[in-house]
């Protein structure tokens, strides 16, 4: 067995010992991690093995340490603030980079770095990053330990924020290193918050760097993550590998990593159907994932929230999982009357970032409840009042937590073979142009459309919220390879799926506006009205209309019993106007255009197609 030549440790007593796993692959990983620590220079190396009693050992370190806040155990029990520095409060595009050998992989939607040069920026920064900080050996896996689709990992942090917040969103523990020692395939995360610390220097409650590189090496299956604290530049296994990382191995072994949620749906007759849906950060992922239908008879089950790897099956089915284990979800807007189940989700065993403190130390945000208590502490932590004017909680304040606490979590939601998909949705955020809810004609028209979707600009990244911007699959910040070729990945998986079996695609778009500026739908549960037309146009029980842009529904198939929406409403919710469809198709060609020729034929003939139904309409 190789020995580290780890710095020494005085850790937590009883916590951080390298565990003691024997076999091959433990060399790589031993190596690397000296590799690290030798460059990071930390004053302790900590292997996490993801027990309860860690877990509770590093938050009492935090709170001690004035990291973060124990919340008032009666309201909210095992429950903690953080209050991130102001600066770093959304994952950083602009700071992003896919480093793949040659710069048309990564395309034009990516910030390309070339490796070597990338790693000569960032080594320097590296160096020494550590200093006066522990260094944790974090071994994860997205998916159960040892499923089919299931991936491994390990993040090297020198943050313990990090640290407990991977161990809610993913599988921690010394298992997953057994696997390492078989041998099997691994990534290399490393992660610095890039503030070291002299001897006897104070250290900060949410230390950072203004410089910050989000760097992905595709090639070589590695993250290096400097500067942030973020949840989205932090935990390297959510955005970073499961998405941008398994994007490659995904288009490599022939599946896909989706910024999808997942769900199970149960109609009043008692038949299950499996649905993901693919919607940009802070457009009603979460929401839909845990929605709670207003129509009776119809159920809901969560399975995931974020992310699902889809695989086809030999059966000719598109199988999913959800390869994490918690949820980072938007805080603002969830509340009784928008997301019940996400409310009792966080009933306890919460960590928020960046939300308000109640005096009787419980936590609060916009939407939470419909008046605002009449004192709080701010997430910067000034004293706020109902007219203080400005956000108590910051717009992109997170809750994280255990999938296992949602209510309504399907009790396999876990299982390592997944769930067949039987619906495909995108959507995006859309005041005008896109109706309701539109059908895909064949798989095809549905991966044009997924390849169409823009969305306004929310909170969860940086840049300005409210402008339209092109958001393909939901995936632009995410695909860690060029677009069309990622298009081209889909076409290829539609055509290992038997035409009967594959999911149907949909768009949606809860978000359309009135005139006035207001949501012409009520959206959260009654949502569900858009899914059981859904689900009845896949048992085939209802109709549709041919409109150039796909099938819409005939109005009085939609179930809309009890909801108050005007007639003028719903015509204006399903209105194709002709001239602003054809300005998007032009857009649609120049982003199109974007990429030298490699966007697929079928994808061109599909532009034509719609626009010829345009102008004939
Ligand atoms: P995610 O980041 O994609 O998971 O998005 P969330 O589900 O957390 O929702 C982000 C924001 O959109 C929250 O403020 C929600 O309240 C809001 N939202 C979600 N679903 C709907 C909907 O159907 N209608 C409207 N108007 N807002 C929604
Ligand atoms: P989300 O993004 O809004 O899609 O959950 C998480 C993130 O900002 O990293
Ligand atoms: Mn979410």
């Amino acid at each position: 067995v190789p020995q580290t030549t780890r710095p020494t440790i005085k850790t937590v007593p009883t916590f951080g010992e390298m565990p003691a796993v024997y076999g091959e692959g433990m060399a790589d990983l031993v190596a690397w991690v000296d590799k690290v620590a030798a460059l990071t220079t930390p004053d302790r190396v900590h292997w996490v093995d993801g027990s309860r009693a860690e877990n509770d050992a590093l938050l009492r370190e935090m709170v001690d340490e004035g990291k973060i806040i124990k919340l008032n155990p009666e309201w909210r029990p095992g429950s903690y603030l953080a209050r991130s520095h102001p600066s770093d409060v959304a994952r950083t595009e602009a700071r992003t980079f896919i480093a793949s050998q040659r710069e048309t992989d990564a395309g034009p939607t990516n910030n390309w770095a070339e490796p070597d040069e990338i790693r000569a920026t960032i080594n320097p920064l590296f160096e020494g990053s550590m200093r006066g900080r522990t260094m944790y050996v974090v071994p994860f896996s997205m998916g159960a330990v040892g499923g089919p689709l299931s991936h491994i990992g390990v993040q090297i942090t020198d943050s313990a924020y990090a640290v407990v917040s991977i161990g809610i969103m993913t599988r921690v523990g010394t298992d997953v290193l057994r696997q390492i020692a078989d041998g099997a395939p691994w990534v290399k995360t490393v992660h610095s918050v890039g503030a070291p610390l002299a001897p006897g220097e104070q250290d900060v409650a949410w230390p950072c760097n203004d410089e910050k590189y989000i760097v992905h090496f595709p090639d070589t299956l590695e993250v290096w993550s400097f500067g942030s604290g973020y949840g989205g530049n932090a935990i390297l296994a959510k955005k970073c590998f499961a998405l941008r990382i398994a994007s490659v191995i995904g288009r490599n072994e022939g599946w896909l990593a989706e910024h999808m949620l997942l769900i199970r749906v149960i109609s009043p007759e008692g038949k299950a159907y499996h649905v993901a849906a693919a919607f940009p950060s802070a457009c009603g992922k979460t929401n839909l994932a845990m929605l709670r239908p207003t129509i009776p008879g119809w159920r809901v089950e969560t399975i995931g929230d974020d992310i699902a790897w889809l695989r086809p099956g030999d059966d000719g089915r598109l199988w999913a999982i959800n390869p994490e284990a918690g949820f980072f979800g938007v805080a603002p807007g969830t509340g009784e009357s928008t997301n019940v189940a996400a409310v009792e989700t966080l009933w306890g065993n919460t960590i928020f970032t960046n939300v308000a403190l109640r005096p009787d130390g419980d936590v609060w945000w916009e939407g939470l409840t419909d008046t605002p208590p009449a004192k709080l502490t701010d997430w910067e932590g000034k004293p706020w009042t109902p007219d203080s004017g400005r956000p108590a909680a910051h717009p992109n304040s997170r809750f994280t937590v255990r999938a296992s606490q949602c209510p309504q979590i399907a009790a396999d939601w876990d299982a390592p073979e997944g769930v067949p998909l039987d619906v495909i949705l995108f959507g995006g955020r859309r005041a005008t142009n896109v109706p309701l809810v539109v059908e895909a004609t064949d798989w095809t028209h549905g991966v044009f459309m997924g390849s169409n979707i823009s969305s306004e600009r929310t909170a969860a990244a940086e840049g300005t919220v409210g402008e339209l911007r092109r958001d393909p699959f939901a995936m632009l910040p995410f695909c860690g390879y060029n677009l069309a070729d990622y298009f081209g990945h889909w076409l290829r998986i539609g055509q290992k799926l038997r035409f009967d079996r594959a999911p149907r695609i949909f768009q949606v778009n809860w978000f359309r506006k009135g005139d006035d500026g207001r949501f012409l739908w009520p959206g959260f549960g009654d949502n569900a009205r858009v899914i059981d037309w859904i689900i009845r146009r896949v048992e085939g029980s209802v109709g549709a209309v041919d409109s150039p842009v796909g099938r819409l529904p005939k109005t009085d198939e939609l179930n809309l019993d009890g909801v108050e929406i005007s007639d003028a409403d719903v015509e204006a919710l399903f209105s194709i106007d002709r001239d602003s469809w054809m300005r998007e198709s032009e857009l649609t060609e120049d982003f199109y255009r974007t990429f030298d020729g490699r966007v697929p034929a079928p994808l061109w003939a599909e532009l034509s197609a719609l626009r010829y139904r345009l102008q004939r309409a």
